[in-house]
């Protein structure tokens, strides 16, 4: 379903159904100061969004343990709890604060797999307003190479929509 997806929609269509996804979401949270609802919502509407999204959720810098993001809000089945900085996709977007796609997370050195499932990966960094990292996006597919860079362009964008 998911490789039937990618092989289907095409980019416009993609960008179109991101496009859509980005206002809903921003007319929801409309008003709505508080970080845990507004990550709850992002997940959420993202992952009904888009039928390669297999887990969907954010990991969180722990303010006890700078140097550590623990799961915040997602949707899927049971995630790890804590990575630190540098270690794996999410660790190293992190750590480098930029947005890391992996086509085969196999490949991925340092990859923590959470799920066999999870064949690929994108992980986008969420900056506030003051320039600080909250955490990462993480979404992860059962297809190979599932994202690419209008995945990355759309989530940089939405995140920056709501967390910036
Ligand atoms: N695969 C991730 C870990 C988080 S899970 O996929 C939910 C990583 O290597 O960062």
């Amino acid at each position: 379903m998911a490789e039937a997806f990618n092989e289907l929609v095409l980019p416009d269509a993609k960008a179109a159904r991101y496009a859509a996804v980005a206002e809903e979401i921003a007319a929801v949270l409309e008003g709505e100061p508080n970080l845990t609802a507004r990550m709850a919502t992002v997940g959420s509407m993202l992952a009904a969004s888009f039928e390669h999204y297999f887990w969907t959720g954010f990991y969180l810098v722990d303010p006890g343990k700078p140097d550590e993001l623990v799961v915040g809000p997602y949707q899927g089945a049971l995630g790890c709890l804590r990575i630190a900085f540098g270690r794996g996709v999410c660790g190293t977007a992190a750590a480098t604060r930029t947005t890391q796609v992996v086509d085969d997370v196999g490949a991925f050195p340092g990859h923590i797999a959470c799920d066999s499932r999870s064949a690929s990966e994108i992980v986008v960094p969420v900056i506030d307003r003051a320039g600080a990292l909250i955490g990462v996006f993480d979404v992860d597919s059962e297809a190979p190479a599932a994202f690419d860079d209008l995945d990355a362009e759309w989530l940089e964008r939405i995140l920056k929509q709501v967390f910036g």
